[in-house]
């Protein structure tokens, strides 16, 4: 059986090749001590003077300081704010609905006037998730796609939500997805929809120079698999047309806009990723990551994530490996190495971006510096392990039920990888990346 469903491709189907791509995002001001415009940004999106918000985060952000650097910038600005510090690494669904709880017994069935996520992807997506469910009634089950949830639809995005991202890495800013673990299955779902996107990101490299190394390179890895993967997937016009454009997917192919961002994302990435994980204070270099994962979370949560996200989320999901990690131990194999094969050429430019000299080499061993490059800036990092054996004791034995999970549950993002994957693929990828380097 091909795990993989051509009805994406557009030949030979009646409707044809897309024509249209569509970028949303939310408002973006980025910049150091960019907080202090976050009472002008609260106005514009017309939240009045003595409103009262929910700022969601995690008890750490609280215990350093910088939440109280938010609260005081909207206080002065004549916001009430309530801080909900409740946040833990990989939310449950558990963990948002107690969230919920929280504002309704506050604030009532209407909520907050408006809503503040400040942390990693953990934070941001749990107050995506409050907000929606806060604004569409029920709980976080009902809006969960089927069998696991009722799969209803969001019909409201609710009052300003604005996001502030305190690590360089998810993209969860702007993307429109919240990703919540369901505890009982050892699983992770996610709420999908434009609802849930923020208003605005305020971006503030500041809040940044206090992630421990290590957390900083893993999650830099995933921005860069962001980046990557948004820059070799199918083009958004080899892709079938949308019958109805509100059917256009999240993940619709690169355009030449996304490129760009791709483009300058690996290059920022990749060129600072070692300043700030052996100098973290480096607010310059900071800075440089936190704008190299916005551009990626643009160019790859637009054009798409594919085959290296696919075979993470089973990983994850099974050994509770961080997701950045898990992306960068499966990036050799997968998308650097297994769908190499499918535009050598393309691949060519990525070991440029990634500063590789391909000078005299053939297109082929041009392509597979992309790799080396790629494991060699890993090795660099001394934080990432040699491969999945290292991060989660996986052997040979484990690589089948791996791929099996790969295929059947991650449709979603396999369907738009650049070269189909089988199980049998998705197996010899696994043993592949066992071991990335002795
Ligand atoms: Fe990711």
């Amino acid at each position: 059986m091909r795990g993989y469903d051509r009805s994406v491709s557009a030949a030979d189907h009646e409707l044809g090749p897309e024509t249209v791509w569509h970028l949303q995002l939310p408002e973006i001001r980025f910049g150091r001590d960019a907080v202090e415009e976050l009472g002008f940004q609260l106005a514009g999106q017309g939240v009045t003077e003595g409103a009262h918000g929910l700022l969601v985060t995690d008890e750490t952000l609280v215990d350093v300081g910088h939440a109280d650097r938010v609260t005081d910038h909207l206080e002065d600005a004549g916001y009430d704010v309530t801080v909900w510090n409740g946040v833990e690494r990989e939310p449950s669904i558990e963990t948002v609905d107690s969230c919920i709880e929280f504002v309704r017994e506050n604030e009532g069935e209407d909520g907050y006037d408006f809503y503040l996520g400040f942390g990693g992807g953990s934070c941001m997506d749990v107050a995506k998730g409050t907000r929606a469910v806060v604004a569409n009634g029920g709980e976080v089950l009902d809006y969960i796609a089927e069998p696991t949830g009722n799969g209803e639809s969001l019909t409201e995005s609710g009052p300003p939500l604005i996001l502030m991202p305190t690590t360089a890495g998810t993209g969860a800013e702007i993307s429109p997805v919240g990703i919540f673990a369901v505890e009982e299955k050892e699983i992770k779902e996610a709420i999908s929809s434009n609802h849930v996107r923020a208003d605005a990101a305020v971006l503030d490299p500041t809040f940044t120079t206090t992630l421990p190394a290590e957390q900083t390179a893993k999650t830099a890895m995933d921005a860069l698999g962001h980046a990557i993967e948004g820059y070799t997937t199918h083009p958004f016009d080899g892709l079938l047309r949308a019958s109805d454009p509100s059917e256009r997917p999240v993940y619709a192919g690169r355009t030449e806009l996304t490129e760009l961002f791709s483009e300058k994302a690996i290059e920022l990435l990749s060129g600072n990723v070692r300043r700030v994980v052996h100098n973290g204070d480096d607010v310059e270099a900071r800075a440089a990551m936190l704008k190299g994962a916005l551009f990626g979370a643009i160019a790859g949560l637009t054009a798409g994530a594919t085959l290296c996200h696919a075979m993470a989320y089973p990983v994850g999901n099974k050994y509770h490996t961080y997701h950045g990690e898990t992306i960068a131990v499966l990036t050799p194999a997968s998308t650097l190495g297994y769908n190499a094969a499918s535009d050598p050429e393309r691949f060519v430019e990525v070991a440029e971006m990634l500063g590789a000299d391909t000078d005299g080499m053939g297109t082929r061993e041009a392509a597979d510096q992309a790799r080396r490059e790629y494991v060699r800036l890993q090795q660099d990092l001394n934080v990432i392990p040699s491969g999945l054996n290292e991060l989660a004791g996986i052997t040979e034995n484990d690589v089948d039920w791996l791929a099996s999970q790969t295929v059947e549950t991650q449709q979603r993002l396999l369907r738009c990888n650049p070269r189909p994957v089988t199980t049998e693929d998705a197996a010899e990828i696994f043993r592949d990346a066992l071991y990335n380097w002795e």
